[in-house]
């Protein structure tokens, strides 16, 4: 397989985002993000890359991938997607669903699904307790109140390769309209 490369513009647009920083080693998340988007898992001949390109040791950088559920060292499925089971989700529905997707959609052991187009896991809070049970696809697009008539929504949308709509949340307390 070909050893991966970022092309001149992400090479400019890395270079960018050292400037915000005041060392390179500092610019090492936002550059495994935008490696993950490209790669789309962080392999080892990707850390490699990334490290290379930052300067830094390839130890440092596979020690911040391992740290973080967000980066993802290998792909099980097309589409990631996080199922908050924490406590406000979980007592909301958020255990049922989770049981629900594991025998509807027949997981693996690994999570993922027949076809491999969808690989589910469990997720920790994710910061949107008043709205549960939350849905995190790619770890960038939120999904609220999730049920499974929802879910499956979601499922055919991604199907045809397309993230569902942002969907803005309306604050509880009528003062912060
Ligand atoms: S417990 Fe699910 S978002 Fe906080």
């Amino acid at each position: 397989m070909a050893k991966p490369t970022f092309s001149p513009e992400e090479q400019a647009q890395i270079e960018a985002i050292c400037q915000r920083y005041p060392t390179r080693q500092s610019a090492v998340m936002p550059v495994l993000w935008l490696a993950q988007e490209k790669f789309g898992e962080l392999s080892p001949p990707v850390l490699e890359l990334v490290a290379e390109t930052l300067g830094l040791p390839l130890a440092h950088v596979t020690g911040v991938v391992s740290f973080y559920t967000m980066y993802l060292p290998q792909r099980k499925g097309k589409w990631l997607l996080e199922l908050c089971t924490c406590f406000t989700c979980g007592e909301c529905g958020g255990r049922e669903l989770w049981a629900y997707i594991q025998t509807h959609l027949e997981l693996n052991a690994e999570g993922v699904t027949p076809d491999g187009l969808f690989w589910f896991r469990e997720a920790e809070c994710l910061g949107a307790c008043d709205t549960p049970p939350v849905l995190q696809i790619e770890g960038r697009r939120m999904v609220f109140s999730l049920t499974p008539e929802k879910l499956e929504k979601v499922l055919e949308s991604l199907r045809q390769g397309v993230l569902p709509p942002f969907e803005s949340v309306p604050p509880r307390n009528p003062e912060w309209t």
